[in-house]
C-alpha cells in the first residue's frame, strides 16, 4: 500500500527516526549494524561485545568487555516477586512469550533506581534469565541458579538443560543473537520507541517491544515455520502440502517481508550458521528437507502473488537454527525477543536523545452529526 494524501496506512516509506544503530536495504538485500555488515558482525561476536557496540557506538576493550559480561552476569537472578509470577503462570498453560511480557513488566522490583545503562544492563541480564526459568517451570524441572563464569549465550543454554553447552552451541546462540540484535524501525523498535518518547521508563518500553514482538506478522513466525518443515516430513511431499496451504488462503511462514524484496540477508547468514551446526553435530536429514522446502515456496510464491517478491525472511532459519541448538519452539520468540533487547534499549537511548514525543495523526472517517438519543429510547 503506497501514501494516499499524506496516509500510509501501514506507515510504509514514512521515516520516523534518525538511527545509527541499523541500516538496512530492502531492495539490495543489505543490513548493517552500527556500521558493519551483518555476515562480519554476526558470526564473530561475543554477544555482550554487539550490546556495548549498540549502545556506545564503537566495539568494546577487552577490559570494557569483560567489565560488561562480569556486571551482566551479577544481575542474573530474578527478583523473587518475578519467580513467584513464573511459578504462578506455568500451572496455569501461560504461553512463554505471554509469561515473559509479565514478567518484564516486574523486572524493575527490588532493584535501586539507577541511570538508564544500569537499568539497560538489568533488563538485558534478566530477560534471559526469565526464559530460561519459565522453560524450567513449564517443564515441571527445577530452576537451575545462573553460573556466573559462563557468558550470557552460554548461561542461557547451561540455564535451559543443566548442561555446560558445546562452543559450537555457544557460537550458534551468539550467531543467531547478533543477527537478530536491530532491524532498522521494525514493529516491536517502533514501539519502544513510542514508549519511550513520552519520558516513559526502560522497563515500560521493552515490556511494550515485547508485547508487540509476540504477533505472527513479526516475531511469532519461527515456531509454525518449523511445524510446517516437520508436518512436509520428507522432500516429495513438500509442492503438495505448500500449495494447499496456499490454496486454503494462509501464509507461509518464515517468507515475505515489508521491507525486504530479495533474500533476507539474516536468512544467509543463519542458513550458513544451521548448516555449520548440523553438520558438526546434528541431523542433516532435516537441513536438507529445510532448503527443499525453501526453494520450493518461493516458487510457489512467485506464481501465487506474481510481482510480490516473496523471499525467505528471518524466521525460516531461525526455526532451523533454534531447533539445532535444543530448544523448543515455543521459547523460539521468547529467545528472538533476548537478543532485541539490545536493539530495543539502544534505540530507547537514541529517542532520549532525541527528545521528541511521538505522535502521528489520524485522518476522521466517522459521522460528524450524529443525533443525541437519550438511553431510555434506545
Ligand atoms: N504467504 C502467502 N502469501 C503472502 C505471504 C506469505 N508468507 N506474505 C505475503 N503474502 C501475500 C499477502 O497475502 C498479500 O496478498 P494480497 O496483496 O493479495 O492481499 C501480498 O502477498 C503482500 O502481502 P502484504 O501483507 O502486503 O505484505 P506485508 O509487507 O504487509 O507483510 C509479512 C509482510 C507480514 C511479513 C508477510 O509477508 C507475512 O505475513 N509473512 C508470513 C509471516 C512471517 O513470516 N512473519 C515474520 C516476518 S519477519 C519479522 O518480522 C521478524
Amino acid at each position: 500500500m503506497s501514501t494516499q494524501n499524506g496516509f500510509a496506512p501501514g506507515l510504509e516509506g514514512i521515516v520516523a527516526a534518525e538511527t545509527q544503530l541499523s541500516h538496512v536495504d530492502g531492495l539490495k538485500g543489505e543490513l548493517v549494524i552500527a556500521g558493519f555488515p551483518l555476515a562480519k558482525l554476526a558470526a564473530n561476536a561475543a554477544f555482550e561485545e554487539t550490546v556495548f557496540l549498540l549502545w556506545h557506538g564503537r566495539l568494546p576493550t577487552k577490559t570494557e568487555l569483560n567489565d560488561l559480561k562480569n556486571e551482566l552476569a551479577a544481575l542474573r537472578p530474578l527478583p523473587t516477586a518475578t519467580l513467584n509470577l513464573l511459578r504462578a503462570a506455568a500451572p496455569a498453560q501461560t504461553t512463554p512469550m505471554d509469561a515473559l511480557r509479565m514478567a518484564s513488566a516486574t523486572l524493575d522490583l527490588g532493584s535501586s533506581k539507577g541511570d538508564h545503562l544500569n537499568t539497560a544492563k538489568m533488563i538485558i541480564a534478566r530477560i534471559a534469565t526469565i526464559v530460561a526459568s519459565y522453560h524450567r517451570l513449564r517443564q515441571g524441572e527445577e530452576l537451575i541458579a545462573p553460573d556466573p563464569n559462563l557468558s550470557h549465550a552460554a548461561n542461557f543454554l547451561y540455564m535451559l538443560t543443566g548442561s555446560p553447552p558445546s562452543d559450537a552451541r555457544v557460537r550458534g546462540l551468539e550467531t543467531y543473537l547478533n543477527t537478530v540484535v536491530d532491524h532498522g524501525l521494525n514493529a516491536s523498535t517502533f514501539a519502544a520507541r513510542v514508549i519511550i518518547a513520552t519520558q516513559s521508563d526502560l522497563v515500560s518500553a521493552v515490556t511494550g517491544a515485547i508485547g508487540a514482538l509476540k504477533g505472527p506478522l513479526h516475531g511469532g513466525a519461527p515456531g509454525p515455520a518449523l511445524d510446517t518443515v516437520f508436518e512436509i516430513g520428507s522432500a516429495d511431499r513438500a509442492e503438495a502440502v505448500l500449495q494447499a496451504k496456499l490454496d486454503a488462503g494462509e501464509r507461509l511462514m518464515g517468507f515475505g517481508h515489508r521491507v525486504y524484496k530479495v533474500r533476507d540477508p539474516r536468512a544467509e547468514v543463519l542458513s550458513a550458521a544451521a548448516e555449520k551446526m548440523y553438520r558438526a553435530d546434528g541431523d542433516m536429514a532435516l537441513y536438507d528437507l529445510a532448503k527443499t522446502v525453501e526453494e520450493t515456496a518461493v516458487r510457489l510464491l512467485a506464481i501465487h502473488k506474481p510481482g510480490r517478491n516473496l523471499q525467505t525472511n528471518v524466521e525460516f532459519y531461525t526455526a532451523l537454527l533454534l531447533h539445532g541448538l535444543g530448544l523448543e519452539t515455543d521459547i523460539f520468540t521468547p529467545t528472538f525477543a533476548i537478543g532485541r533487547t539490545a536493539g530495543w534499549l539502544a534505540h530507547c537511548f537514541e529517542q532520549i536523545k532525541y527528545g521528541r514525543l511521538i505522535r502521528p495523526q489520524s485522518r476522521y472517517i466517522g459521522k460528524m452529526d450524529n443525533e443525541w438519543t437519550p438511553l431510555a429510547e434506545r
